[in-house]
């Protein structure tokens, strides 16, 4: 067999991984794949949500991270980046929109925990939802192009083999293709945790809160705000849907989880989304309909519909729908909401 080192490169080929990887002393030819890749979750945090037919391990979450910023899956330079933009806690400044409808791009945060995906629940599983975005309003991927680049890229097909034993992308069937990359994708989003943020700080009693982030956080905690209910810790979301009142009539995306269930009482009902950099992620609601928090907190405050579907967590307070929250009041709401970001986790 012909080997493209003499000797003395092999001998320092062992040398350099017996460096790397002192306890192991084999030699490279003799390491299997995948190695598994662990998570570590943060004190309090759930189980991370993992299945059996995709565990994580390193070589899938690097192909998996590759694969997310590489627009060698569309043919209109487009890539998950593109509208899950790191500089926005992997969300987007703008709603996008298709078939006349918009839609709030939802941030890339401790997705691994998150049980059902979208607004309205449409996706149950993370390890196939990116199989969605090849169809020709998203990345309109073009199939033996894409076989064809990443046999001809000079990382992909090895990743490929070493994370799931496909030894030739152009092998498989286009659809186990897609699922393979999926689930490189789910592995990567899997390590993406983030509790850093300046209020996880201050409850692992390593700093403290100004004034108005303090009184907000009473706001937010207390029946005076009662945001707590939905936007639970230490995810900010009870992981369930609820009609929040920023609808007063219902037709298309608005009808919300209603579209998936078909039933009339989860009409304008949406997964209670993260709070976490939430400073970083507008406009916000499912379609982006509030620019700014501010305007969330206004609406809130005294904007929530009268219509009968809205949530009777939203009433709780005085039957009226209105939190009739003070000026200085609505800025120290703000300011806990902005204790939630995690610069760390944009690094
Ligand atoms: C054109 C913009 C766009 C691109 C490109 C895009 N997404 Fe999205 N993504 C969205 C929008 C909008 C939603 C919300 C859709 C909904 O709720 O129905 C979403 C939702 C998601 C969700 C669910 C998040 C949650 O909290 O429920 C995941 C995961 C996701 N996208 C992953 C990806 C991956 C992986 C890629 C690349 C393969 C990608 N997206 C490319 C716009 C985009
Ligand atoms: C009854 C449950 C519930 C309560 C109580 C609640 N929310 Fe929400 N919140 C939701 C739901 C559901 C959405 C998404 C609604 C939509 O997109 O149409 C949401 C959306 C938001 C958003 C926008 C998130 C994004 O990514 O676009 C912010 C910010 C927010 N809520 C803050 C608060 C604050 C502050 C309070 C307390 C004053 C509060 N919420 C009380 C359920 C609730």
């Amino acid at each position: 067999m012909y080997l493209p080192f003499n000797h003395k490169h092999i001998l320092l080929l062992i040398l350099v991984i017996g460096i790397g990887c002192k306890s192991d002393t084999t030699t490279e030819t003799a390491k299997t794949y995948p190695t598994p890749y662990t998570v570590t979750v943060p004190a309090g945090f759930p189980p991370l949500e993992v299945s059996a037919s995709n565990p994580l391990t390193e070589e899938g979450v690097l192909l998996g991270k590759m694969l997310y910023s590489d627009s060698i899956l569309s043919t209109n330079t487009r890539r998950c980046t593109s509208c899950h933009n790191p500089i926005y806690s992997y969300s987007s400044p703008t709603f996008t929109s298709w078939a006349g409808t918009k839609f709030s791009v939802p941030p890339h945060i401790n997705l691994g925990f998150k049980k059902t995906f979208n607004w309205d629940g449409s996706e149950e599983s993370l390890d196939t939802l990116a199989m969605g975005d090849f169809e020709p309003e998203f990345f309109n991927t073009n199939p033996t192009l894409l076989v064809q680049k990443l046999k001809a890229h000079p990382v992909y097909p090895d990743l490929f083999n070493k994370a799931f034993g496909i030894a030739d992308v152009g092998q498989i069937t286009y659809t186990e293709l897609k699922r393979r990359i999926a689930n490189a994708i789910a592995q990567y989003l899997r390590t993406r945790v983030s509790a850093n943020s300046k209020f996880d700080k201050y409850r692992r009693k390593q700093v403290l809160l100004t004034q108005n982030e303090y009184e907000g956080y009473v706001i937010f905690y207390s029946e005076k705000g009662d945001c707590f209910h939905c936007h639970s810790e230490p995810l900010y979301t009870d992981q369930q849907y609820h009609n929040n009142g920023v609808s007063e009539t219902y037709t298309g995306f608005d009808l919300g989880r209603q579209n998936i269930t078909h039933k009339d009482e989860d009409k304008g009902k949406f997964f209670t989304p993260t709070l976490r950099n939430i400073e970083l992620t507008a406009p916000y609601m499912h379609d982006g309909r509030l620019a700014t928090l501010e305007d969330v907190v206004n609406f809130y405050s005294e904007g929530v519909s009268a219509d009968s579907y809205v949530d009777p967590l939203m009433t709780k307070k005085n039957g009226l729908r209105q939190l009739n929250l003070t000026p200085l009041e609505k800025m120290q709401l703000v300011a806990f909401l902005k204790t939630l970001t995690d610069l760390d986790y944009m690094k």
